[in-house]
């Protein structure tokens, strides 16, 4: 049986997506005056030489500046020789590394099997809905927060389990939750 030939629409990315799929790259470059370029030559002249220095590197990169700006991921793979796809592939596959700053409060909510097995997914979609974001997570409009997903904790035998500013919390539901959150913003 013949299949019809593929429609170019199929193949071919719009101008915006490909935008996207350039940004989400890192491909853009940082301005020569960037006060952060120092600081990122800096960490990669200090780790950059140590065996398997990417996660180093990029944990200390997050740790300076807070995120790991886009427009600096092609600095840092020049600096480690490697390709701009390998960092961003290693910056995406783990979720503690972010692309924007963290909001004042950062909520890491706990998605994997045995907080999901104890409402866990509900309390993330609340936790979400609560603070006006996506379901997908991410920071507030408002900068007071960012939700982000966690896969364990170790806290399973009390799950559902989160992080708030890095300090556990156990046996959440969405009461306990709407009460941390709201003492967090208080206390910003
Ligand atoms: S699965 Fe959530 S803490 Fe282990």
């Amino acid at each position: 049986m013949q299949h019809p030939p593929p429609q170019p629409q199929a193949l071919l990315a719009t101008p915006d997506e490909l935008r996207d799929r350039i940004r989400q790259l890192g491909t853009s470059v940082p301005r020569r005056d960037d006060p952060r370029l120092p600081q990122v030559r800096a960490i990669l002249a200090e780790l950059g030489g140590q065996p398997g220095p990417l996660l180093p590197v990029l944990h200390a990169v997050q740790d300076t500046l807070g995120c790991i700006p886009p427009e600096l991921v092609g600095e840092i793979a020049q600096g480690l020789n490697l390709s701009r796809a390998e960092v961003h592939g290693v910056i995406t596959y783990y979720h503690h590394f972010r692309s924007e700053p963290a909001g004042r409060h950062v909520l890491e909510l706990c998605r994997a099997e045995a907080c999901q097995a104890m409402g866990g997914e509900d309390l993330w979609r609340h936790a979400c809905a609560s603070a006006r974001l996506p379901a997908q997570g991410g920071r507030t409009a408002d900068g007071a927060f960012s939700v982000e997903p966690v896969y364990c904790l170790g806290l399973c035998a009390q799950s559902p389990a989160a992080l708030l500013d890095g300090r556990p919390h156990a046996r959440l539901d969405a009461q306990r939750l709407d009460a941390l959150m709201g003492r967090a913003r208080e206390a910003a």
